[in-house]
């Protein structure tokens, strides 16, 4: 019977090492470990056997059978990981390819200037206002001083819906829907996009302003100047200057364009600032009597300062951005470059 055994294991061992998936390997364990297998019905036979010899033989089939359990667990996992490597293949899916990285979006730069800007102001206590992109003439222009033959409406080319109806040239009708609405202390931002008639590497028929107003009793230049001072700061960094040059605008008297030391060369000169030393970037000025009266203010009561700037050029002054239709074209590679 010994040998009987001997056999058994011997057969065993070449089924497990021979069956080529999980069935056959299942089935093989079926037949000679199973509860009807050859080594269990070997076991069974042992009454057969004289009683002296039961125990000795017992041992011998349970170390039999210990290391054919074994060897049906090697073969098991083996079997196992093949057939799953073959399912993977069969699907095609290599979990080898580095994955595929899910690119985040960022702020387009005039959204994150517009944001700088608005937070730079609120810090000072203005309040966010907007106004609407279509616009009566009266407030775009009629109201801020700029009558009908006015040659100051040569300077926007604007585009016109109805002889009344326009699309603004300008944030500045935004202080008027505001004075009308409130009585002062006024002190407001309203940043939007604006309209003309104009294409070039630094125009573009749709782009943004920023206006400001603040009206209140006592308001001066000082504190236009000092407004301006602080903002250049934090936008361009704590070492810029400004410096004030007279200009006109109908709806400010006094008025002054504003140019802030060049953020490339700090004011020595060089290209960008065209070797003077200095970069234009708003209009301002003391708001026009004419303004405040026509919105039901009296000047002899309230006074208050006005200013507007364009967001692309802040932009491109920031960014060394060249050509303003950079901004418009969306290419990813540049946008991408802007990520805050
Ligand atoms: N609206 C003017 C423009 O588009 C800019 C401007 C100048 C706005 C002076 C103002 C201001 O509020 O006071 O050219």
């Amino acid at each position: 019977m010994q040998s009987k055994v001997a056999e058994i294991r011997k057969s065993a061992l070449e089924a497990c090492a021979q069956a080529e998936t999980l069935q056959q390997l299942s089935d093989a364990k079926v037949k000679f470990l199973g509860k009807k297998g050859e080594l269990t019905l070997v076991l069974r036979s042992m009454g057969q056997l004289p009683s002296e010899q039961r125990p000795l033989f017992g041992k011998l089939v349970n170390e039999v059978r210990d290391e054919l359990d074994s060897a049906w667990e090697q073969r098991e996992t083996q079997l196992a990981q093949a057939e799953e490597e073959r399912r993977l293949l069969g699907e095609g899916l290599d979990i080898s390819l580095p994955g595929r990285i899910i690119r985040r979006g960022t702020l387009h730069p005039i959204t994150q200037i517009i944001n700088e800007a608005k937070t730079i102001f609120m810090q000072m206590g203005y309040e966010i206002v907007e106004g609407p992109e279509v616009e009566l003439d009266y407030y775009n222009f009629e109201a801020l001083n700029i009558p009908p033959d006015h040659p100051a409406r040569d300077m926007q080319d604007t585009f016109f819906i109805t002889e009344q109806l326009l699309l603004r040239s300008q944030t500045s009708p935004v202080q008027i829907h505001t004075m009308e609405r409130r009585q002062p202390p006024i002190r407001i931002v309203a940043p939007g996009k604006v309209y003309r008639a104009d294409s070039d590497i630094s125009h573009s028929p749709m782009f943004h302003q920023i206006e400001g107003l603040v009206v209140d009793r006592g308001i001066t230049f000082a504190d236009l100047k000092g407004t301006l001072q602080l903002f250049a700061e934090r936008m361009f960094g704590a070492h810029t200057k400004i410096r004030l040059r007279p200009s006109y605008f109908p709806f400010t008297e006094p008025s002054a364009e504003v140019d802030v030391s060049c953020i490339i060369c700090a004011g020595a000169g060089c290209r960008v600032c065209k070797e003077t030393g200095w970069l234009e970037i708003l209009g301002s000025g003391m708001v026009h009597p004419h303004v405040l009266e026509k919105v039901g203010y009296d000047p002899r009561e309230v006074t208050g300062f006005a200013f507007g700037a364009g967001i692309e050029r802040i932009a491109m002054l920031k960014y060394g951005i060249g050509d303003i239709r950079l901004l418009f074209e969306n290419d990813v590679r540049f946008l991408q470059q802007f990520t805050s």
